[in-house]
């Protein structure tokens, strides 16, 4: 409790002082609304009746999806990646709420234990890859190694090398045996992600969501920037491929995030209308995209 406080006085008292002046005028012009980034193709939030229909269009799709992948053995492992509060947690709890659990899992593991960090690193990760019939979601993954472990130092440099090397062998193993690998990058703007550190610091039931990286990471954008422009550029292959989503209003985010997932799954019964294309204001491979 003491700690959480401490967390959310950080959080304000970064706000006040030190966050770049443009970054706190865009939080205060957004007041609770999202605060987009430049650039960002839609005015409004995306709420209301269109989003409904998108939403619940979309979920009639995920459960047809999943009962093709239970009856015909598929293996689906969907990454949602990004920056602390890109907004990866309530994607996945959207795409997820009206799938069996049994056969749907959540994958986020905590930092390595002793034992692990001695492992081959993708070791407690392979773990956790999906069986026959089975759907895994990871809420973080082996690309900690690229973005955070990098920026706080917790591995070092020939670990990350290694980490680069070895990635694109690793992933491609996956998709020739056969699991259906969908990599999604969340991009949001500093101002946002300033504004949901804030919401998350006034708000008791979401305080649990902030950490001390959440706080330390706040003076390391930039750093993160290069760490996320590193990563997606020596990991963005012909057979596990990213697509980046601008994640800034969430709604719209999880809608892309299920509509590119869909459209990279080829289920029995897929409707592609009911699915949607997706969005190239929206999402597109790195290069196309604000990190
Ligand atoms: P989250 O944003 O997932 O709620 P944090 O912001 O606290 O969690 O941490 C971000 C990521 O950094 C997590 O995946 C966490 O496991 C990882 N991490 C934190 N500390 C370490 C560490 N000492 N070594 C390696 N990874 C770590
Ligand atoms: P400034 O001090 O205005 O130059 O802004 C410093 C940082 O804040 C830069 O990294 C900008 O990209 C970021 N920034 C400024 N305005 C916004 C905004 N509306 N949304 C997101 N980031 C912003
Ligand atoms: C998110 O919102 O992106 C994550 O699920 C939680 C976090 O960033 O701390």
């Amino acid at each position: 409790m003491k700690e959480e406080t401490a967390l959310c006085a950080a959080i304000e008292g970064y706000f006040r002082n030190e966050a770049p002046a443009g970054v706190r005028k865009a939080v205060e012009a957004a007041g609770k609304d999202h605060a987009l980034s430049e650039g960002y193709p839609y005015d409004a939030a995306l709420k209301g009746k269109p989003y409904r229909e998108a939403n619940e269009a979309l979920q009639i799709e995920i459960v047809k999806m999943q009962a093709w992948a239970r009856r015909a053995g598929a293996r689906v492992a969907i990454l949602f990646e990004g920056r602390d509060a890109a907004g990866k947690g309530g994607a996945i709890r959207r795409f997820s709420r009206n799938l069996n659990p049994r056969g749907a899992r959540i994958v986020a593991l905590p930092k390595p234990s002793d034992a692990e960090a001695g492992q081959w690193y993708f070791q407690r990760y392979a773990a956790h890859l999906p069986g026959p019939g089975e759907i895994a979601f990871f809420d973080r993954s082996w690309y900690n190694r690229g973005v955070v472990e990098h920026v706080f130092g917790f591995c070092g440099p020939a670990e990350r090398e290694r980490f680069f090397r070895q990635v694109p062998g690793f992933e491609a193993m996956l998709v020739e045996d056969g699991i259906i690998l969908v990599k999604l990058w969340l991009t949001i703007g500093r101002a946002e992600q300033m504004r949901r550190f804030l919401d998350r610091a006034r708000d008791p039931l979401r305080r649990w969501k902030l950490s001390p990286i959440d706080v330390a990471s706040l003076e390391k954008w930039d750093a993160y920037s290069a760490a996320i422009g590193e990563t997606l550029a020596r990991s963005h292959t012909a057979l596990a491929p990213w697509t980046v989503l601008r994640a800034d209003d969430k709604r719209r985010a999880r809608i892309e995030a299920m509509r590119v997932a869909l459209n990279r799954i080829d289920y029995e019964g897929r409707d592609l209308k009911a699915v949607g294309a997706p969005d190239p204001a929206l999402s597109g491979p790195p290069d196309r995209m604000p990190l």
